[in-house]
């Protein structure tokens, strides 16, 4: 206010101190210039680069470190030889302490060429170091109550494990019998997949069709379920489709997925059908079913026990019937984005996105 009130006396008596100022800060630049030309570096004593990551302008950029990785150093001797090994592949596992002789069995399929991570949704994690050995050197995380689509969203940012080639994120209730997980990651670069799960084994019962294991391939991308849920070109669920159990990212596919997980939508149902989204198309190429190492399915309603009895509702009917509402809230999201997308564009939306209900 005060500013604005005296300006105008500012402007009528200072016509003549503008034309000096303006002469003066004329050869001022050309001084500064020339002066500039002959010692640049007396010039330049701040640093902002904006080609830094945002936030990080004024750094120099040879100090920036903006990636990270899960290997864990010790406290002493010489950072360089901290690492013996730097594995290029990372599994997660999603656990309670009632599930601990089951991802024993999971844990001793991942060689020493796979990070560990454990996310603990029942608060108990000592005793994992009293009962297993290699618990000792895996990553624990202990948040009470959460799924795995929350921990991933916390602690998986793609820039933290920028380092590795592949990412699993797996359930705890997966039968491991006939899976080997070097073989697995073998068939996956020859088969160049970007999002990939195992079969699952066809006795126990599939929600879909597309994950069951098949018999003599490596490993398969499409099927025929009810025809009137696929299209041509082939999509979810009939192609270019894995479940939410034990998906398989590559770095590229985890970096994309990692966006579209919404902070709010903690079950991730629906995140199946969007996945497509996340790599190059045609995707029905880069998505498919390990056919070679497969998986059981032990439907154990873990999280489910987890919930909390509210309205008269069993703790796990109240758990499901969230994740059929995230789901719908979810697709809702993604339509809605694609076509506020297209009409910011002033195009037509070249297609309707998969809706399944
Ligand atoms: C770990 O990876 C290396 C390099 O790819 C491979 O030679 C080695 O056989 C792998 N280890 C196991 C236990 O499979
Ligand atoms: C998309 O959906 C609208 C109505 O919901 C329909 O009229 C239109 O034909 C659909 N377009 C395509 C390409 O399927």
């Amino acid at each position: 206010m005060g500013i604005l009130s005296r300006s105008p006396t500012y402007g009528r008596r200072s016509e003549d101190n503008g034309m000096k100022l303006l002469a003066t800060a004329l050869f001022a630049t050309a001084f500064g210039i020339l002066l500039g030309l002959s010692f640049p570096s007396l010039w330049i004593t701040k640093i902002w680069v904006p080609s830094n990551p945002k936030g990080a302008e004024r750094l120099p950029p040879g100090i920036i470190a903006s990636e990270s990785d899960l290997y864990l150093r010790r406290l002493w001797g010489n950072p360089e030889e901290d690492l013996k090994k730097k594995p290029r592949y990372l599994v997660t596992f999603t656990v309670g302490y009632k599930q601990r002789q089951n991802i024993d069995a999971c844990v001793k399929k991942f060689s020493d060429n796979f990070t560990i991570v454990l996310f603990h949704y029942d608060g108990r994690t000592s005793e994992w170091d009293d009962e297993f050995e290699w618990s000792k050197n895996v990553i624990h995380i202990s948040v009470r109550k959460q799924t795995k689509w929350w921990y991933a969203k916390r602690f998986l940012h793609p820039d933290i494990v920028a380092r590795y080639d592949y990412i699993f994120m797996w359930d705890e209730d997966l039968g491991v019998d006939h899976f080997d997980a070097e073989e697995y990651i073998h068939m996956v670069k020859k088969h160049g997949l970007e999002i990939s799960q195992p079969g699952l084994d066809p006795e126990k019962g599939c929600t879909w069709q597309i994950t069951k294991k098949r018999e003599h391939v490596e490993v398969h991308k499409e099927t025929d379920e009810k025809l009137e849920w696929c299209s041509n070109p082939p999509r979810p669920p009939c192609a270019a489709f894995v479940e939410i159990m034990a998906p398989v990212f590559s770095r590229d596919a985890w970096r994309c997925v990692w966006h579209m997980i919404q902070n709010d939508l903690v079950h991730g149902w629906g995140l199946d059908f969007a996945l497509r989204r996340c790599v190059e198309e045609p995707a029905y190429e880069k998505i498919g079913i390990v056919d070679t190492q497969w998986i059981v399915h032990q439907f154990i309603p873990s999280l489910g026990s987890q919930g909390k009895e509210e309205d008269g509702k069993s703790p796990w009917q109240g758990v499901k019937d969230r994740c059929h509402m995230e789901w719908k809230m979810f697709e809702r999201r993604v339509d809605e984005a694609e076509k506020e997308y297209f009409k910011s564009l002033q195009v037509q939306s070249p297609s309707n996105s998969t809706t399944l209900h």
